[in-house]
């Protein structure tokens, strides 16, 4: 190779292994090397690519590429009548000189922003339960989407309507925000049209939604005490201030935050059924909630997450039907169908609508348009309400089933009354830690979520949600004397 003057070697670079393939790629990381490294300084001159292939013996086009990325990551410059070189620009970085502080030592994390530690908490308090009882909402076995389901699923994703094609609209698919709308005007009394309703990856994110869409800095939200974790953590993930309602048995305790906290912007609520405690909100306190809301101009954020699941009579009407203007209606196809699915509805007044389409545009655009299809279809052609039925009745029978084998084998539980959806609270004798028992539960291979996490301040006692859904009653009555030697073992 003929060497002009302040030109580098080629054995600065090392030697190239043709046999691994991507050889540009190979010289252009050898090159990023030899400049960290300084073997290469700044404003030093490269070989012309001639002289370069024919001393790395590679095809000239495979230097120019390398020197071609390079260039453009900033490492070298082409000047003209001088050829290519180091960058004079270049500077290593300090810190690529060490490892992040983070990694060094534990104590290192604080640089990171809090955010991390929040989110990175959502995750745990979010964490999928094993499939095995009480774990809540699995649709396995007799309570599983069926064969209609699968034909119909394949059918549809086989058309054209579902084949992958452009965007689609934030707001949802026309025709399953129809069959939405339809749906809740008839079985839960909300009063909408189609052009109120938003589809949604599930009820989390609509409470996403309803937070960003809501509540400025400095506002004020409320929510019961105890709450869904995933309400409260998208809570304390807002600008909002948080304060937590307590509840008795007539539901959130709406005049001890009259009296007690500042006045909110929106008050995030589970009226049909009380999460997780199961009680409904009585109707004289609906109808004190909705005056209140109208009175100090709040927003009321309904969470309907399982009310297809009454046992006793029929599911109770929404408090959106009596108020649409106030009220921000979320339901879900995770309890009736399946919680893999992702796919839920939010309900919100004219002036919303575009809002919350914005806002969920920005997350992820919209859901999955065959996923959509197969909905729409499933809910126009009256499969949807057959299934509902089916798992209702099966649901009641395993309900009835576990809150026996509870009473026989664990008669020191007390079971919370509630007569819908698909867990019930029973409640442990005083000074139980039920966030050990939940964690011995985990080893002994049952599933069971500890009440006093989803409380802000000391839960009143300890408990446990008990799922019974997706079990045969078998595994259940097994499950209860897993749970019974848990407890004789803690005791
Ligand atoms: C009270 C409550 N709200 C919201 C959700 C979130 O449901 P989805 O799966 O629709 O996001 C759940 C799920 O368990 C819930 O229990």
């Amino acid at each position: 190779m003929s060497k002009r003057k302040g030109s580098v070697d080629a054995p600065v670079l090392g030697a190239i292994d043709k046999s691994a393939g991507r050889v540009g790629e190979q010289l252009a990381r050898m090159l990023r090397e030899a400049i960290s490294t300084e073997k290469l300084k700044p404003g030093e001159r490269l070989p012309s690519t001639r002289a370069l292939a024919i001393s790395l013996d590679v095809a000239r086009g495979t230097v120019t590429e390398a020197f071609g990325q390079l260039i453009s990551e900033g490492y070298l410059e082409a000047r003209i009548g001088a050829g290519t070189l180091v960058s004079r620009a270049w500077k290593e970085p300090e810190w690529r000189t060490r490892p992040p502080a983070f990694q060094s030592s534990p104590g290192g994390a604080s640089s990171l922003p809090n955010t991390v530690a929040r989110y990175a908490a959502a995750a745990r308090a979010l964490r999928a339960m094993p499939a095995v009882p009480f774990s809540i909402a699995v649709p396995k076995g007799d309570v599983a989407l069926d064969d209609t389901w699968r034909r119909l699923s394949n059918k549809i994703r086989a058309t054209q309507a579902a084949a992958p094609t452009t965007y689609g609209d934030p707001a949802g698919l026309s025709s399953l925000r129809e069959a939405v709308a339809d749906y809740v005007r008839k079985s839960r009394a909300v009063t909408c049209t189609a052009a109120n309703v938003i589809i949604t990856s599930g009820t989390q994110q609509g409470l996403y939604l309803a937070s960003r869409v809501l509540l400025r800095a400095g506002d004020v939200a409320w929510a019961e005490n105890p709450a869904y974790p995933g309400l409260t953590a998208v809570l304390a993930d807002s600008q909002a201030d948080l304060f937590r309602l307590p509840v008795d048995s007539s539901g959130m305790d709406l005049a001890h935050g009259i009296s007690k906290f500042p006045p909110a912007r929106a008050v995030f609520v589970t009226p049909s059924h009380q999460y997780p405690l199961g009680m409904p909100l009585s109707m004289p306190r609906r109808a004190a909630l909705l005056t209140w809301a109208r009175e100090n101009d709040a927003w009321i954020v309904e969470d309907d997450y399982d009310s297809e699941l009454r046992y006793a009579g029929h599911p109770f009407p929404s408090m959106q039907g009596l108020d649409p203007a106030r009220v921000i209606y979320l339901g879900t196809y995770s309890k009736v169908l399946a919680p893999s699915l992702r796919l839920g509805y939010a309900v919100v007044p004219d002036p919303l609508v575009d809002a919350f389409a914005g806002a969920r545009a920005l997350i992820d655009r919209h859901s999955p348009i065959a996923d959509q299809h197969v909905i729409s279809a499933f809910m126009r052609d009256g499969h949807f309400e057959t299934h509902v039925r089916r798992i209702r009745r099966i649901y009641a029978q395993r309900r009835a089933m576990l809150l026996d084998e509870l009473g026989r084998q664990i008669p020191a539980v007390e079971i919370q009354p509630s007569d819908q959806g698909m867990h019930i609270v029973a409640w442990l004798p005083e000074g139980t830690d039920d966030c050990l028992i939940a964690e011995m539960a985990y080893m002994a291979g049952i599933a069971v979520r500890a009440i006093t996490p989803m409380y802000e301040g000391p839960s009143p006692r300890p408990g446990l949600m008990l799922g019974f859904g997706g079990f045969s009653e078998s595994q259940l009555r097994e499950g209860v004397a897993k749970l019974k030697a848990i407890l004789d073992q803690y005791s």
